[in-house]
């Protein structure tokens, strides 16, 4: 938790609690006139005051920081809604900032003709009518938008509580196309090194490549791996490579499929220190297959004639909702 940094003027904290004291009761005539409509829709302020004045003796009397809503991975170009959830108690609030990567980037503070400030950080532009004390709206994400966000709530004198809490978001980008194998010969024997690249279309982050010889895995020893690369417009691509022996135990039927899967996946990361380990959110798969064919009449131990089929890709998997 941060110590509260103190650099406000006293006139503002009266007008907070002034300001605060008018929505009670405003909030307390509309309950006795029995307007509960007309209440809710007065404004955030006005909820507050009448959900404390049911809930008296009951919630936490201090401001209480449950956490933050941040959406685990947007895509480019989307907006991301940031929520920042605490319980005021019975405190008056001082402001809600956020931050990026501790670049603050939205306040506001409360009690103030005009409560909201942004500041200009790459990749953050807040749309400043659709934010208030509770959420911020950012629109049209970028890559730059990649960062850990942090809400930041501080309560007004007498107890003057200050806390934050953060969490992480990616913006991603899925391929265009699936990934695509060279290298392949029309024709190969046993003995032969068979030599296969496959590379992923762009996307970010970079897919992960992993190569199958008839849906088994294939060793370590038979890749050869290639630093992923970034293309002009931010988006990555990777490539790896197969190297292998022809055998004959790699016919079954007198078939041999190879296939490449190619997976953009993003890591959560819990905020929370204690735990290191993320969850893999694997936001889409798709796979290149190639059958080479041996020719039935092959009884030597030579020329399993090939013939390769290229097959098309398919996508496995879609999309998870995060909230
Ligand atoms: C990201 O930020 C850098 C500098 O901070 C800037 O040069 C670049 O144009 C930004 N990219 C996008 C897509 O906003
Ligand atoms: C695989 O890619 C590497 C690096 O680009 C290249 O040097 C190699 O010739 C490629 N191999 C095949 C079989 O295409």
């Amino acid at each position: 938790m941060s110590t509260r940094k103190i650099s406000r003027s006293i006139p503002e904290a009266g007008d907070g609690r002034a300001g605060r004291i008018i929505y009670f009761l405003l909030a307390s005539l509309l309950l006795l006139t029995g307007q509960l409509g007309l209440c809710l829709s007065a404004g955030e302020h006005g909820r507050r005051a009448v959900k404390s004045r049911g809930a008296k003796g009951g919630g936490s009397k201090y401001l209480t920081l449950e956490g933050v809503a941040v959406p685990v991975y947007k895509f480019r170009g989307e907006d991301a809604q940031l929520e920042c959830r605490y319980e005021r108690g019975t405190d008056p609030l001082y402001s809600v900032k956020w931050y990026k990567d501790d670049n603050e980037f939205y306040r506001y503070v409360f009690g103030r003709s005009k409560p909201k400030q942004t500041f200009i950080i790459p990749g953050v532009t807040v749309d400043v009518h659709r934010s208030n004390t509770r959420r911020v709206l950012l629109k049209s994400l970028t890559f730059n938008s990649t960062g850990v966000y942090k809400c930041e709530v501080s309560a007004d004198s007498p107890h003057f509580h200050t806390f934050e809490k953060s969490g992480s978001m990616v913006v991603v980008e899925l391929p265009q196309q699936g990934p695509v194998i060279q290298g392949m010969k029309s024709h190969y024997r046993v003995g032969d090194t068979a030599r296969l690249n496959c590379t992923s279309a762009k996307s970010k982050p970079a897919a992960e490549l992993a190569w199958y010889i008839n849906e088994e895995k294939a060793v370590p020893e038979m890749l050869v791996e290639y630093y992923p690369w970034v293309h002009r417009d931010g988006l990555e691509s990777r490539r790896l490579g197969l190297s292998f022996t022809v055998d004959k135990s790699h016919f079954i039927m007198g078939n041999l499929v190879l296939k490449c899967k190619a997976t953009v996946a993003t890591v959560t990361r819990e905020e929370d220190a204690t735990i290191s380990e993320g969850e893999q959110v694997i936001l889409e798969q798709r796979e290149k297959l190639v059958y080479v064919r041996s020719s039935a009449s092959t009884a030597l131990p030579v020329s399993l004639g090939l013939l390769l089929n290229l097959a098309a890709l398919a996508v496995v998997g879609g999309g998870r909702p995060v909230t």
